[in-house]
């Protein structure tokens, strides 16, 4: 079976082609992050007429490099929540009409079913179950992984995500948007030791994450800083160093509560090296598992959304063409497969 997979939730135009016996036979991605890098922010307006603008091309060109025709296709995936509402009903719109057209099922795949899929295009796939760290812009969970659909949050943020306790300190530091990858990157040039962050709810019992007050807690020390470079590398790093033992402290937490050996990090957080490496000591005095997709997939793209929406397509799911984009979908309401 194959399928066609769009992602167009917040600021990346994700299309791809996967195959259930071949794998991803194609993967286009178009991010709009230099769009909206003059505003500090995705600006939601700008970010739905981009994906307007470079839907069809990125179709076209996802269908030729598969050497796939729409007859060769068995289903149509796309994004239907949760995100930007206008960027969402872009790719829904599409894909919906696609399907219609080509006379072949849709499939509404959730975006952090997703994110929390992605590993499995891996050639080493974590079997279920497992425990979910899903670390994004716009959202942080534990989840227990029981199988597709099976899916209970042990934990999320009460405030801000990861990504985006990254991007708005990396702000404060003067780097671009977004700023997670430049935060991590001046942070390799810092020193330990100069600046002590708190570590956010992880005195007290419960899975539960919050990283706003870390964003304050910088603003204050980089406004009462000498502005140095080194000051601000020193910074950054102390930042990254109290997200990730949040996270890991976190995950172990969970881990035991769920006497689960096998963790998946997932979403844009996910392509950190130092987590990486982290979370990897972690699993192995835990004598567990840690897996990740590829770079490429652990921010948004079309190839997740194709796995994720095969795997729904197999089991007879279809979507009704008066569906609805879900801006707001918790993830727990899913139903298994
Ligand atoms: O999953 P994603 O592409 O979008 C959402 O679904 O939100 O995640 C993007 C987030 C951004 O906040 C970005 O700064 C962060 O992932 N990010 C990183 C790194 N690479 C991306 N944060 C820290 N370190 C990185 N290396
Ligand atoms: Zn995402």
């Amino acid at each position: 079976m194959r399928i066609l997979g769009i992602e167009t939730s917040c600021d990346e135009t994700g299309i791809a082609i996967y195959d259930d016996k071949q794998g991803l036979l194609s993967h286009e991605l178009y991010s709009q992050v230099k769009l909206h890098a003059d505003y500090g922010g995705v600006v939601p307006e700008l970010a739905s007429r981009d994906h307007v603008r470079k839907i069809i091309p990125l179709i076209e060109k996802a269908m030729a490099d598969a050497n796939t025709t729409p007859d060769e296709l068995d289903g149509v995936a796309f994004t239907q929540g949760p995100g930007l509402v206008g960027a969402l009903l872009v790719g829904s719109s599409v894909g919906r009409s696609l399907a219609y057209a080509w006379k072949v099922p849709a499939v509404g795949v959730h975006h952090m079913e997703g994110h929390l899929l992605a590993p499995m295009l891996e050639a080493e796939a974590p079997e279920m179950p497992f425990v979910a760290l899903l670390v994004s812009g716009g959202h942080s969970m534990l989840v227990k992984v029981e199988g597709i659909g099976q899916y209970e949050v042990l934990g999320e943020s009460i405030d801000d995500a990861a990504g985006e306790a990254f991007d708005k300190t990396a702000k404060l530091l003067g780097l671009d948007y977004p700023g997670g990858p430049l935060l991590a990157k001046l942070a390799e040039k810092g020193e330990a030791g100069h600046y002590k962050f708190p570590r956010p709810m992880t005195d007290r019992p419960g899975l539960d994450f919050s990283f706003s007050g870390l964003k304050t807690f910088a603003a204050n020390t980089i406004r009462d800083c000498d502005g140095s470079e080194q000051t601000h590398a020193n910074i950054a790093y102390a930042f990254q160093e109290a997200v990730i033992d949040t996270l890991i402290i976190k995950c172990k937490r969970a881990l035991k509560q769920t006497g689960m050996k096998r963790l998946v990090i997932a979403g844009g957080v996910s392509a950190n090296t130092m987590l990486r490496a982290q979370m990897k000591s972690l699993m192995t005095s835990m004598q567990g598992q840690v897996f990740y997709p590829s770079l490429a997939y652990c921010t948004d793209n079309g190839a997740m959304i194709a796995y994720a929406g095969m795997q729904r397509l197999k089991a007879g799911e279809t979507l009704a063409l008066s569906a609805k984009a879900k801006p707001r979908w918790p993830l727990d309401t899913l139903t298994a497969v």
